[in-house]
């Protein structure tokens, strides 16, 4: 003979902890939620390209254009009616601009600073956020001097600090190093102050990945085609984590204001580790490649898209990330107006 099976219904719970009646309705929710995501928390970076009224797509990155200075001023104008604070240049430089030495990168009247001077003149209460690189104007596509199969460290430095003193000298606000060089934010920081820049911030990428989630990127500013190589020598190794947090110190150490993990999601345990060490202003990109599959998802129809960018750009949040460097910026920023 066998027993009947219990019914569900026999069963008594004493449960002194039900999680769920904080999740019981809508407002029950919103008073418990301990992360906002607003439009303080987005900057917004931004491809520039030669000419007049241009707007070319990024076939990796869709609803994503290059934009002529005249077309940037004119999102840095809808960035400020979205309250979203800073914006992040990114330069496509013309093939025949670049060479073995990146050059271009000290040209007061290369893109990226007059894209400078024309959105101050028209929106001077916007944030600017420069990248400091040689990648977009190299013709090897290195962040740095190549010699040989090597990156030069020191070399790159001093070539660095001349292409930081130009934006500053273009109205960048904010100086943000990618390189990866070891020693630039310290030489930067000195070479800022000894010519009166001493409010320009620097926004150390601190803990930068040598990452394949930059690859439209790369697109979109023309180096995946020229690009030799890969840049582990300079950019870390996606294993570590210790290391991470020596990065930061340094680079604290050396006057960052402001430091960035990137990528973005698969390194949230970084943003983490960083943010409950150093209590600083911590910043996360959100890379191409992020939002490349987020955006290739949704166009298959695979997932909510609106709803998965949301979802990710608070993951940066609870994270402890400050703000997030995202492609979704203008997007975000007005669905936050309309109440979302
Ligand atoms: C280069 C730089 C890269 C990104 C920002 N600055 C790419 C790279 O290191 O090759 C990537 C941003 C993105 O993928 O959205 N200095």
């Amino acid at each position: 003979m066998t027993d009947a099976p219990r019914s569900p219904l026999d069963l008594t719970l004493n449960l002194t902890h039900r999680p769920r009646r904080n999740r019981k309705a809508d407002w029950a929710r919103r008073l418990v939620r301990e992360n906002v995501l607003t439009a303080n928390d987005l900057i917004w970076p931004i491809f520039v390209v030669e000419g007049e009224n241009v707007r070319t797509p990024v076939a990796s990155m869709p609803d994503v254009e290059r934009l002529s200075v005249d077309q940037a001023v004119a999102a840095a104008q809808r960035a400020a009616e979205l309250g979203i604070p800073a914006l992040a240049l990114f330069p496509y430089t013309d093939p025949g601009l670049r060479d073995a030495h990146g050059s271009e990168a000290l040209n007061p009247e290369n893109l990226v600073c007059r894209a400078c001077r024309a959105i101050k003149a028209v929106v001077p209460g916007i944030g600017l956020i420069t990248d400091v690189a040689l990648d977009p104007y190299t013709s090897h596509g290195h962040d740095g001097l190549l010699e040989g199969e090597t990156i030069l460290n020191d070399e790159t430095v001093a070539v660095l600090v001349e292409q930081a003193l130009n934006q500053a000298r273009a109205g960048a606000d904010v100086i943000a190093p990618s390189d990866m060089m070891d020693g630039r934010i310290g030489a930067i920081r000195a070479a800022l102050d000894s010519e009166g820049f001493t409010d320009v911030q620097i926004m150390a990428y601190a803990a930068k990945y040598a990452s394949a989630f930059y690859g439209p990127f790369r697109d979109a500013i023309g180096t995946n085609a020229v690009l030799v190589g890969d840049k582990r020598t300079y950019q870390m190794d996606p294993a570590n984590s210790d290391e991470a947090l020596r990065e930061v110190a340094a680079d604290l150490d050396e006057g960052a204001d402001m430091i960035m993990i990137k990528p973005g999601l698969p390194y949230l345990d970084i943003i983490r580790r960083v943010k409950d060490r150093f209590e600083a202003p911590t910043f996360a990109y959100q890379v191409s490649g992020e939002y490349a599959m987020i955006m290739a998802a949704a166009r298959n129809g695979w997932l909510d898209g609106e709803k998965a960018m949301l979802e990710s750009l608070l993951a940066f949040k609870r994270a402890g990330a400050k703000g997030i460097l995202t492609y979704f910026a203008p997007r975000v920023a007005e669905m936050l107006k309309k109440g979302a």
